[in-house]
């Protein structure tokens, strides 16, 4: 375990296994090529200068590595990583406290960064901006504010939802960058990679096969790849083979495409329920029993990017890829 990242408790039940398989710096970090090269740069010019980043904000769907690559960029910059995330920050007096921790330059990481009360939001601008932040002390008549310096730092935002972001927030970062699904060549170099830490043994057929069904996302390969590894251990004889892969993943229920169950549910009950569509998000929240903000934010950016729903004014809607799809297969 990297003991310069320091976790709040959301991120402490995420197991070691998974830490070791985050790449420590730039050139174990795979993929996001542009994204990679412009940090560097800024890193490079930061370091000359002795002083730190500009605020960085990192959008796109959840799993493609943003806590990753802000924990390479600690590495990198050689300064501490603090993380935290919006709903954890519930009253302004949470970041406070952890704005006055830090140490020059140190970096400050905030997940789901869109989803900050007002009132948190508002201590950070002038945080962001001016190196100050400014706290009242007390009620009433008697109440007073107090304005304290804080060390330079560089805040990393990260948020599946960047239209949620208010603008005077948005307008502070100096570097946005959405980041993208990876491809199946990087997915299973992740893979081998992972395996590597692992210690495990994978045949290139079974990479590639766990690869193509990982939704372009490194977390999901890599929860993939521990199963898989669990699955071969018991059933086969240790070594991850295409073999062990697909049979890993039909005990999943995951399909060849790398769709799930609620992935399914969400096609299907737009087809039977609603002949296809539109359909509102609330509606499909309830008819699927799963949290609107789930459906949002988790599944529908794959199957919208791979074409199995269309986002409409008056709903989602099927695609006839989605209807071919399920036709051969239901
Ligand atoms: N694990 C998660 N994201 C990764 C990446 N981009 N490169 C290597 N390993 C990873």
């Amino acid at each position: 375990m990297d003991d310069r990242i320091v976790t709040d408790k959301e991120i402490l039940i995420e197991s070691d296994i998974q830490k070791n398989l985050r790449p420590k710096r730039f050139h174990d970090y795979i993929g996001q090529s542009k994204l990679k090269e412009k940090m560097q740069i800024f890193i490079e010019a930061a370091k000359r200068r002795e002083s730190c980043m500009d605020h960085i904000l990192l959008y796109g769907p959840p799993g493609l590595g943003k806590t990753t690559l802000a924990g390479v960029i600690a590495n990198e910059m050689n300064v501490s990583l603090k993380i935290t995330s919006g709903p954890v920050l519930d009253k302004a007096g949470d970041l406070a406290a952890i704005l006055t921790s830090l140490e020059e330059n140190d970096i400050l990481f905030i997940d789901e960064i869109h989803r900050l009360n007002t009132s948190v939001e508002e201590i950070l601008y002038p945080a962001m901006e001016d190196g100050e932040l400014d706290i009242i002390i007390g009620k009433g008549p008697a109440a007073r504010s107090i304005r304290i310096e804080l060390p330079r730092f560089t805040l990393i935002g990260a948020t599946t939802r960047v239209g949620l972001l208010s603008s005077p927030l948005r307008d502070r970062f100096g570097v946005t960058h959405r980041m993208d699904y990876y491809n199946n060549l990087e997915l299973m170099e992740i893979i081998i990679r992972g395996a590597k830490v692992l210690d495990v043994a994978i045949d290139k057929e079974g990479a590639s096969e766990i690869a193509k069904r990982s939704r372009g996302t490194p977390r999901i390969a890599n929860r993939f790849l521990k199963r898989v590894r669990d699955y071969s251990e018991i059933r086969g004889n240790g070594i991850i083979t295409r073999k062990t892969v697909l049979e890993t993943l039909e005990l999943l229920g995951v399909d060849k495409d790398g769709l799930d169950e609620l992935d399914r549910g969400i096609i299907l009950s737009i087809i039977k329920n609603y002949n296809g569509g539109p359909v509102g998000i609330e509606t499909l929240s309830l008819m699927l029993g799963e949290d609107k903000r789930t459906i949002e934010e988790v599944y529908e950016p794959y199957l919208v990017k791979k074409g199995y729903i269309k986002r409409t004014p008056r709903g989602r809607m099927i695609t006839e890829k989605a209807r071919k799809h399920f036709e051969v297969k239901e």
